[in-house]
């Protein structure tokens, strides 16, 4: 799959981001402190969550951004959310689509209209610890380096191709609180790092392997 690349610097708009999320929104936070700079390339138009009383929803708010929520539980199928879910986020045009914290793996409907253009960061080293507790497992597991990775979704959990990844040492005397939040503060610089790479430079992939610029 080659993905056509993304100009938003020298006079062209900005790039569209929509991210989605369902917790607190740090990453959200960093990549709107980073559209603050017109030299960044890009503006967060919209963020969606799949629950009520975010806090990525309140951060949408105080940077004037529109926010949207769609839960599950509100349509009689997984189908039919997706369905909601794309149409919604279709409506605000995006050029990409950052899953930062979103609990959700969209479908198939979703996948097919964004494809290539929708990638998600996750709070381990890839392909190992994927799900929903990277740093709990990567201490169990004795690693002594932890991290994270931004990839393209593809259908599978935190399978697909990685555009960047970020290592952070295990410390002997780490609890999952503590390994989280190391992860947590190199995971939001590498988030925006690279969503600037991908919007002001373009990216390919090719089989497994993303190359920016
Ligand atoms: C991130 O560490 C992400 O990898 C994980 O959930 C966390 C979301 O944090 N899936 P935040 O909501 O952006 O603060």
């Amino acid at each position: 799959m080659t993905t056509a690349p993304i100009h938003g610097s020298a006079g062209a708009a900005d790039a569209r981001l929509v991210v989605l999320v369902s917790g607190s929104g740090s990453n959200l936070q960093a990549l709107l402190d980073a559209c603050a700079d017109p030299a960044y390339g890009a503006r967060v138009v919209a963020v969606g969550a799949d629950r009520n009383g975010t806090f990525g929803a309140e951060r949408a708010a105080k940077a004037g951004v529109p926010a949207f929520v769609h839960r599950v539980k509100d349509y009689p199928t997984r189908d039919a959310w997706d369905e909601a879910l794309t149409r919604t986020v279709a409506s605000y045009a995006p050029d990409l689509i950052v899953s930062a914290g979103f609990l959700k793996l969209c479908g198939p409907r979703f996948l097919g209209a964004f494809p290539g253009r929708y990638i998600n960061t996750h709070n381990s080293l890839l392909p190992a610890f994927p799900g929903m507790n990277g740093p709990g497992e990567a201490l169990a597991a004795g690693v002594k380096l932890a991290g994270a990775t931004l990839f393209i979704c593809d259908s599978g959990v935190d399978t697909g191709p990685i555009v960047a990844q970020c290592a952070v040492p295990v410390e002997d005397d780490d609890t999952v609180e503590t390994l989280t939040e190391r992860i947590k503060e190199a995971e939001r610089a590498q988030l925006v790092t690279a969503v600037g790479r991908m919007v002001r430079d373009g990216w390919k992939v090719e089989d497994r392997r993303v190359r920016l610029g």
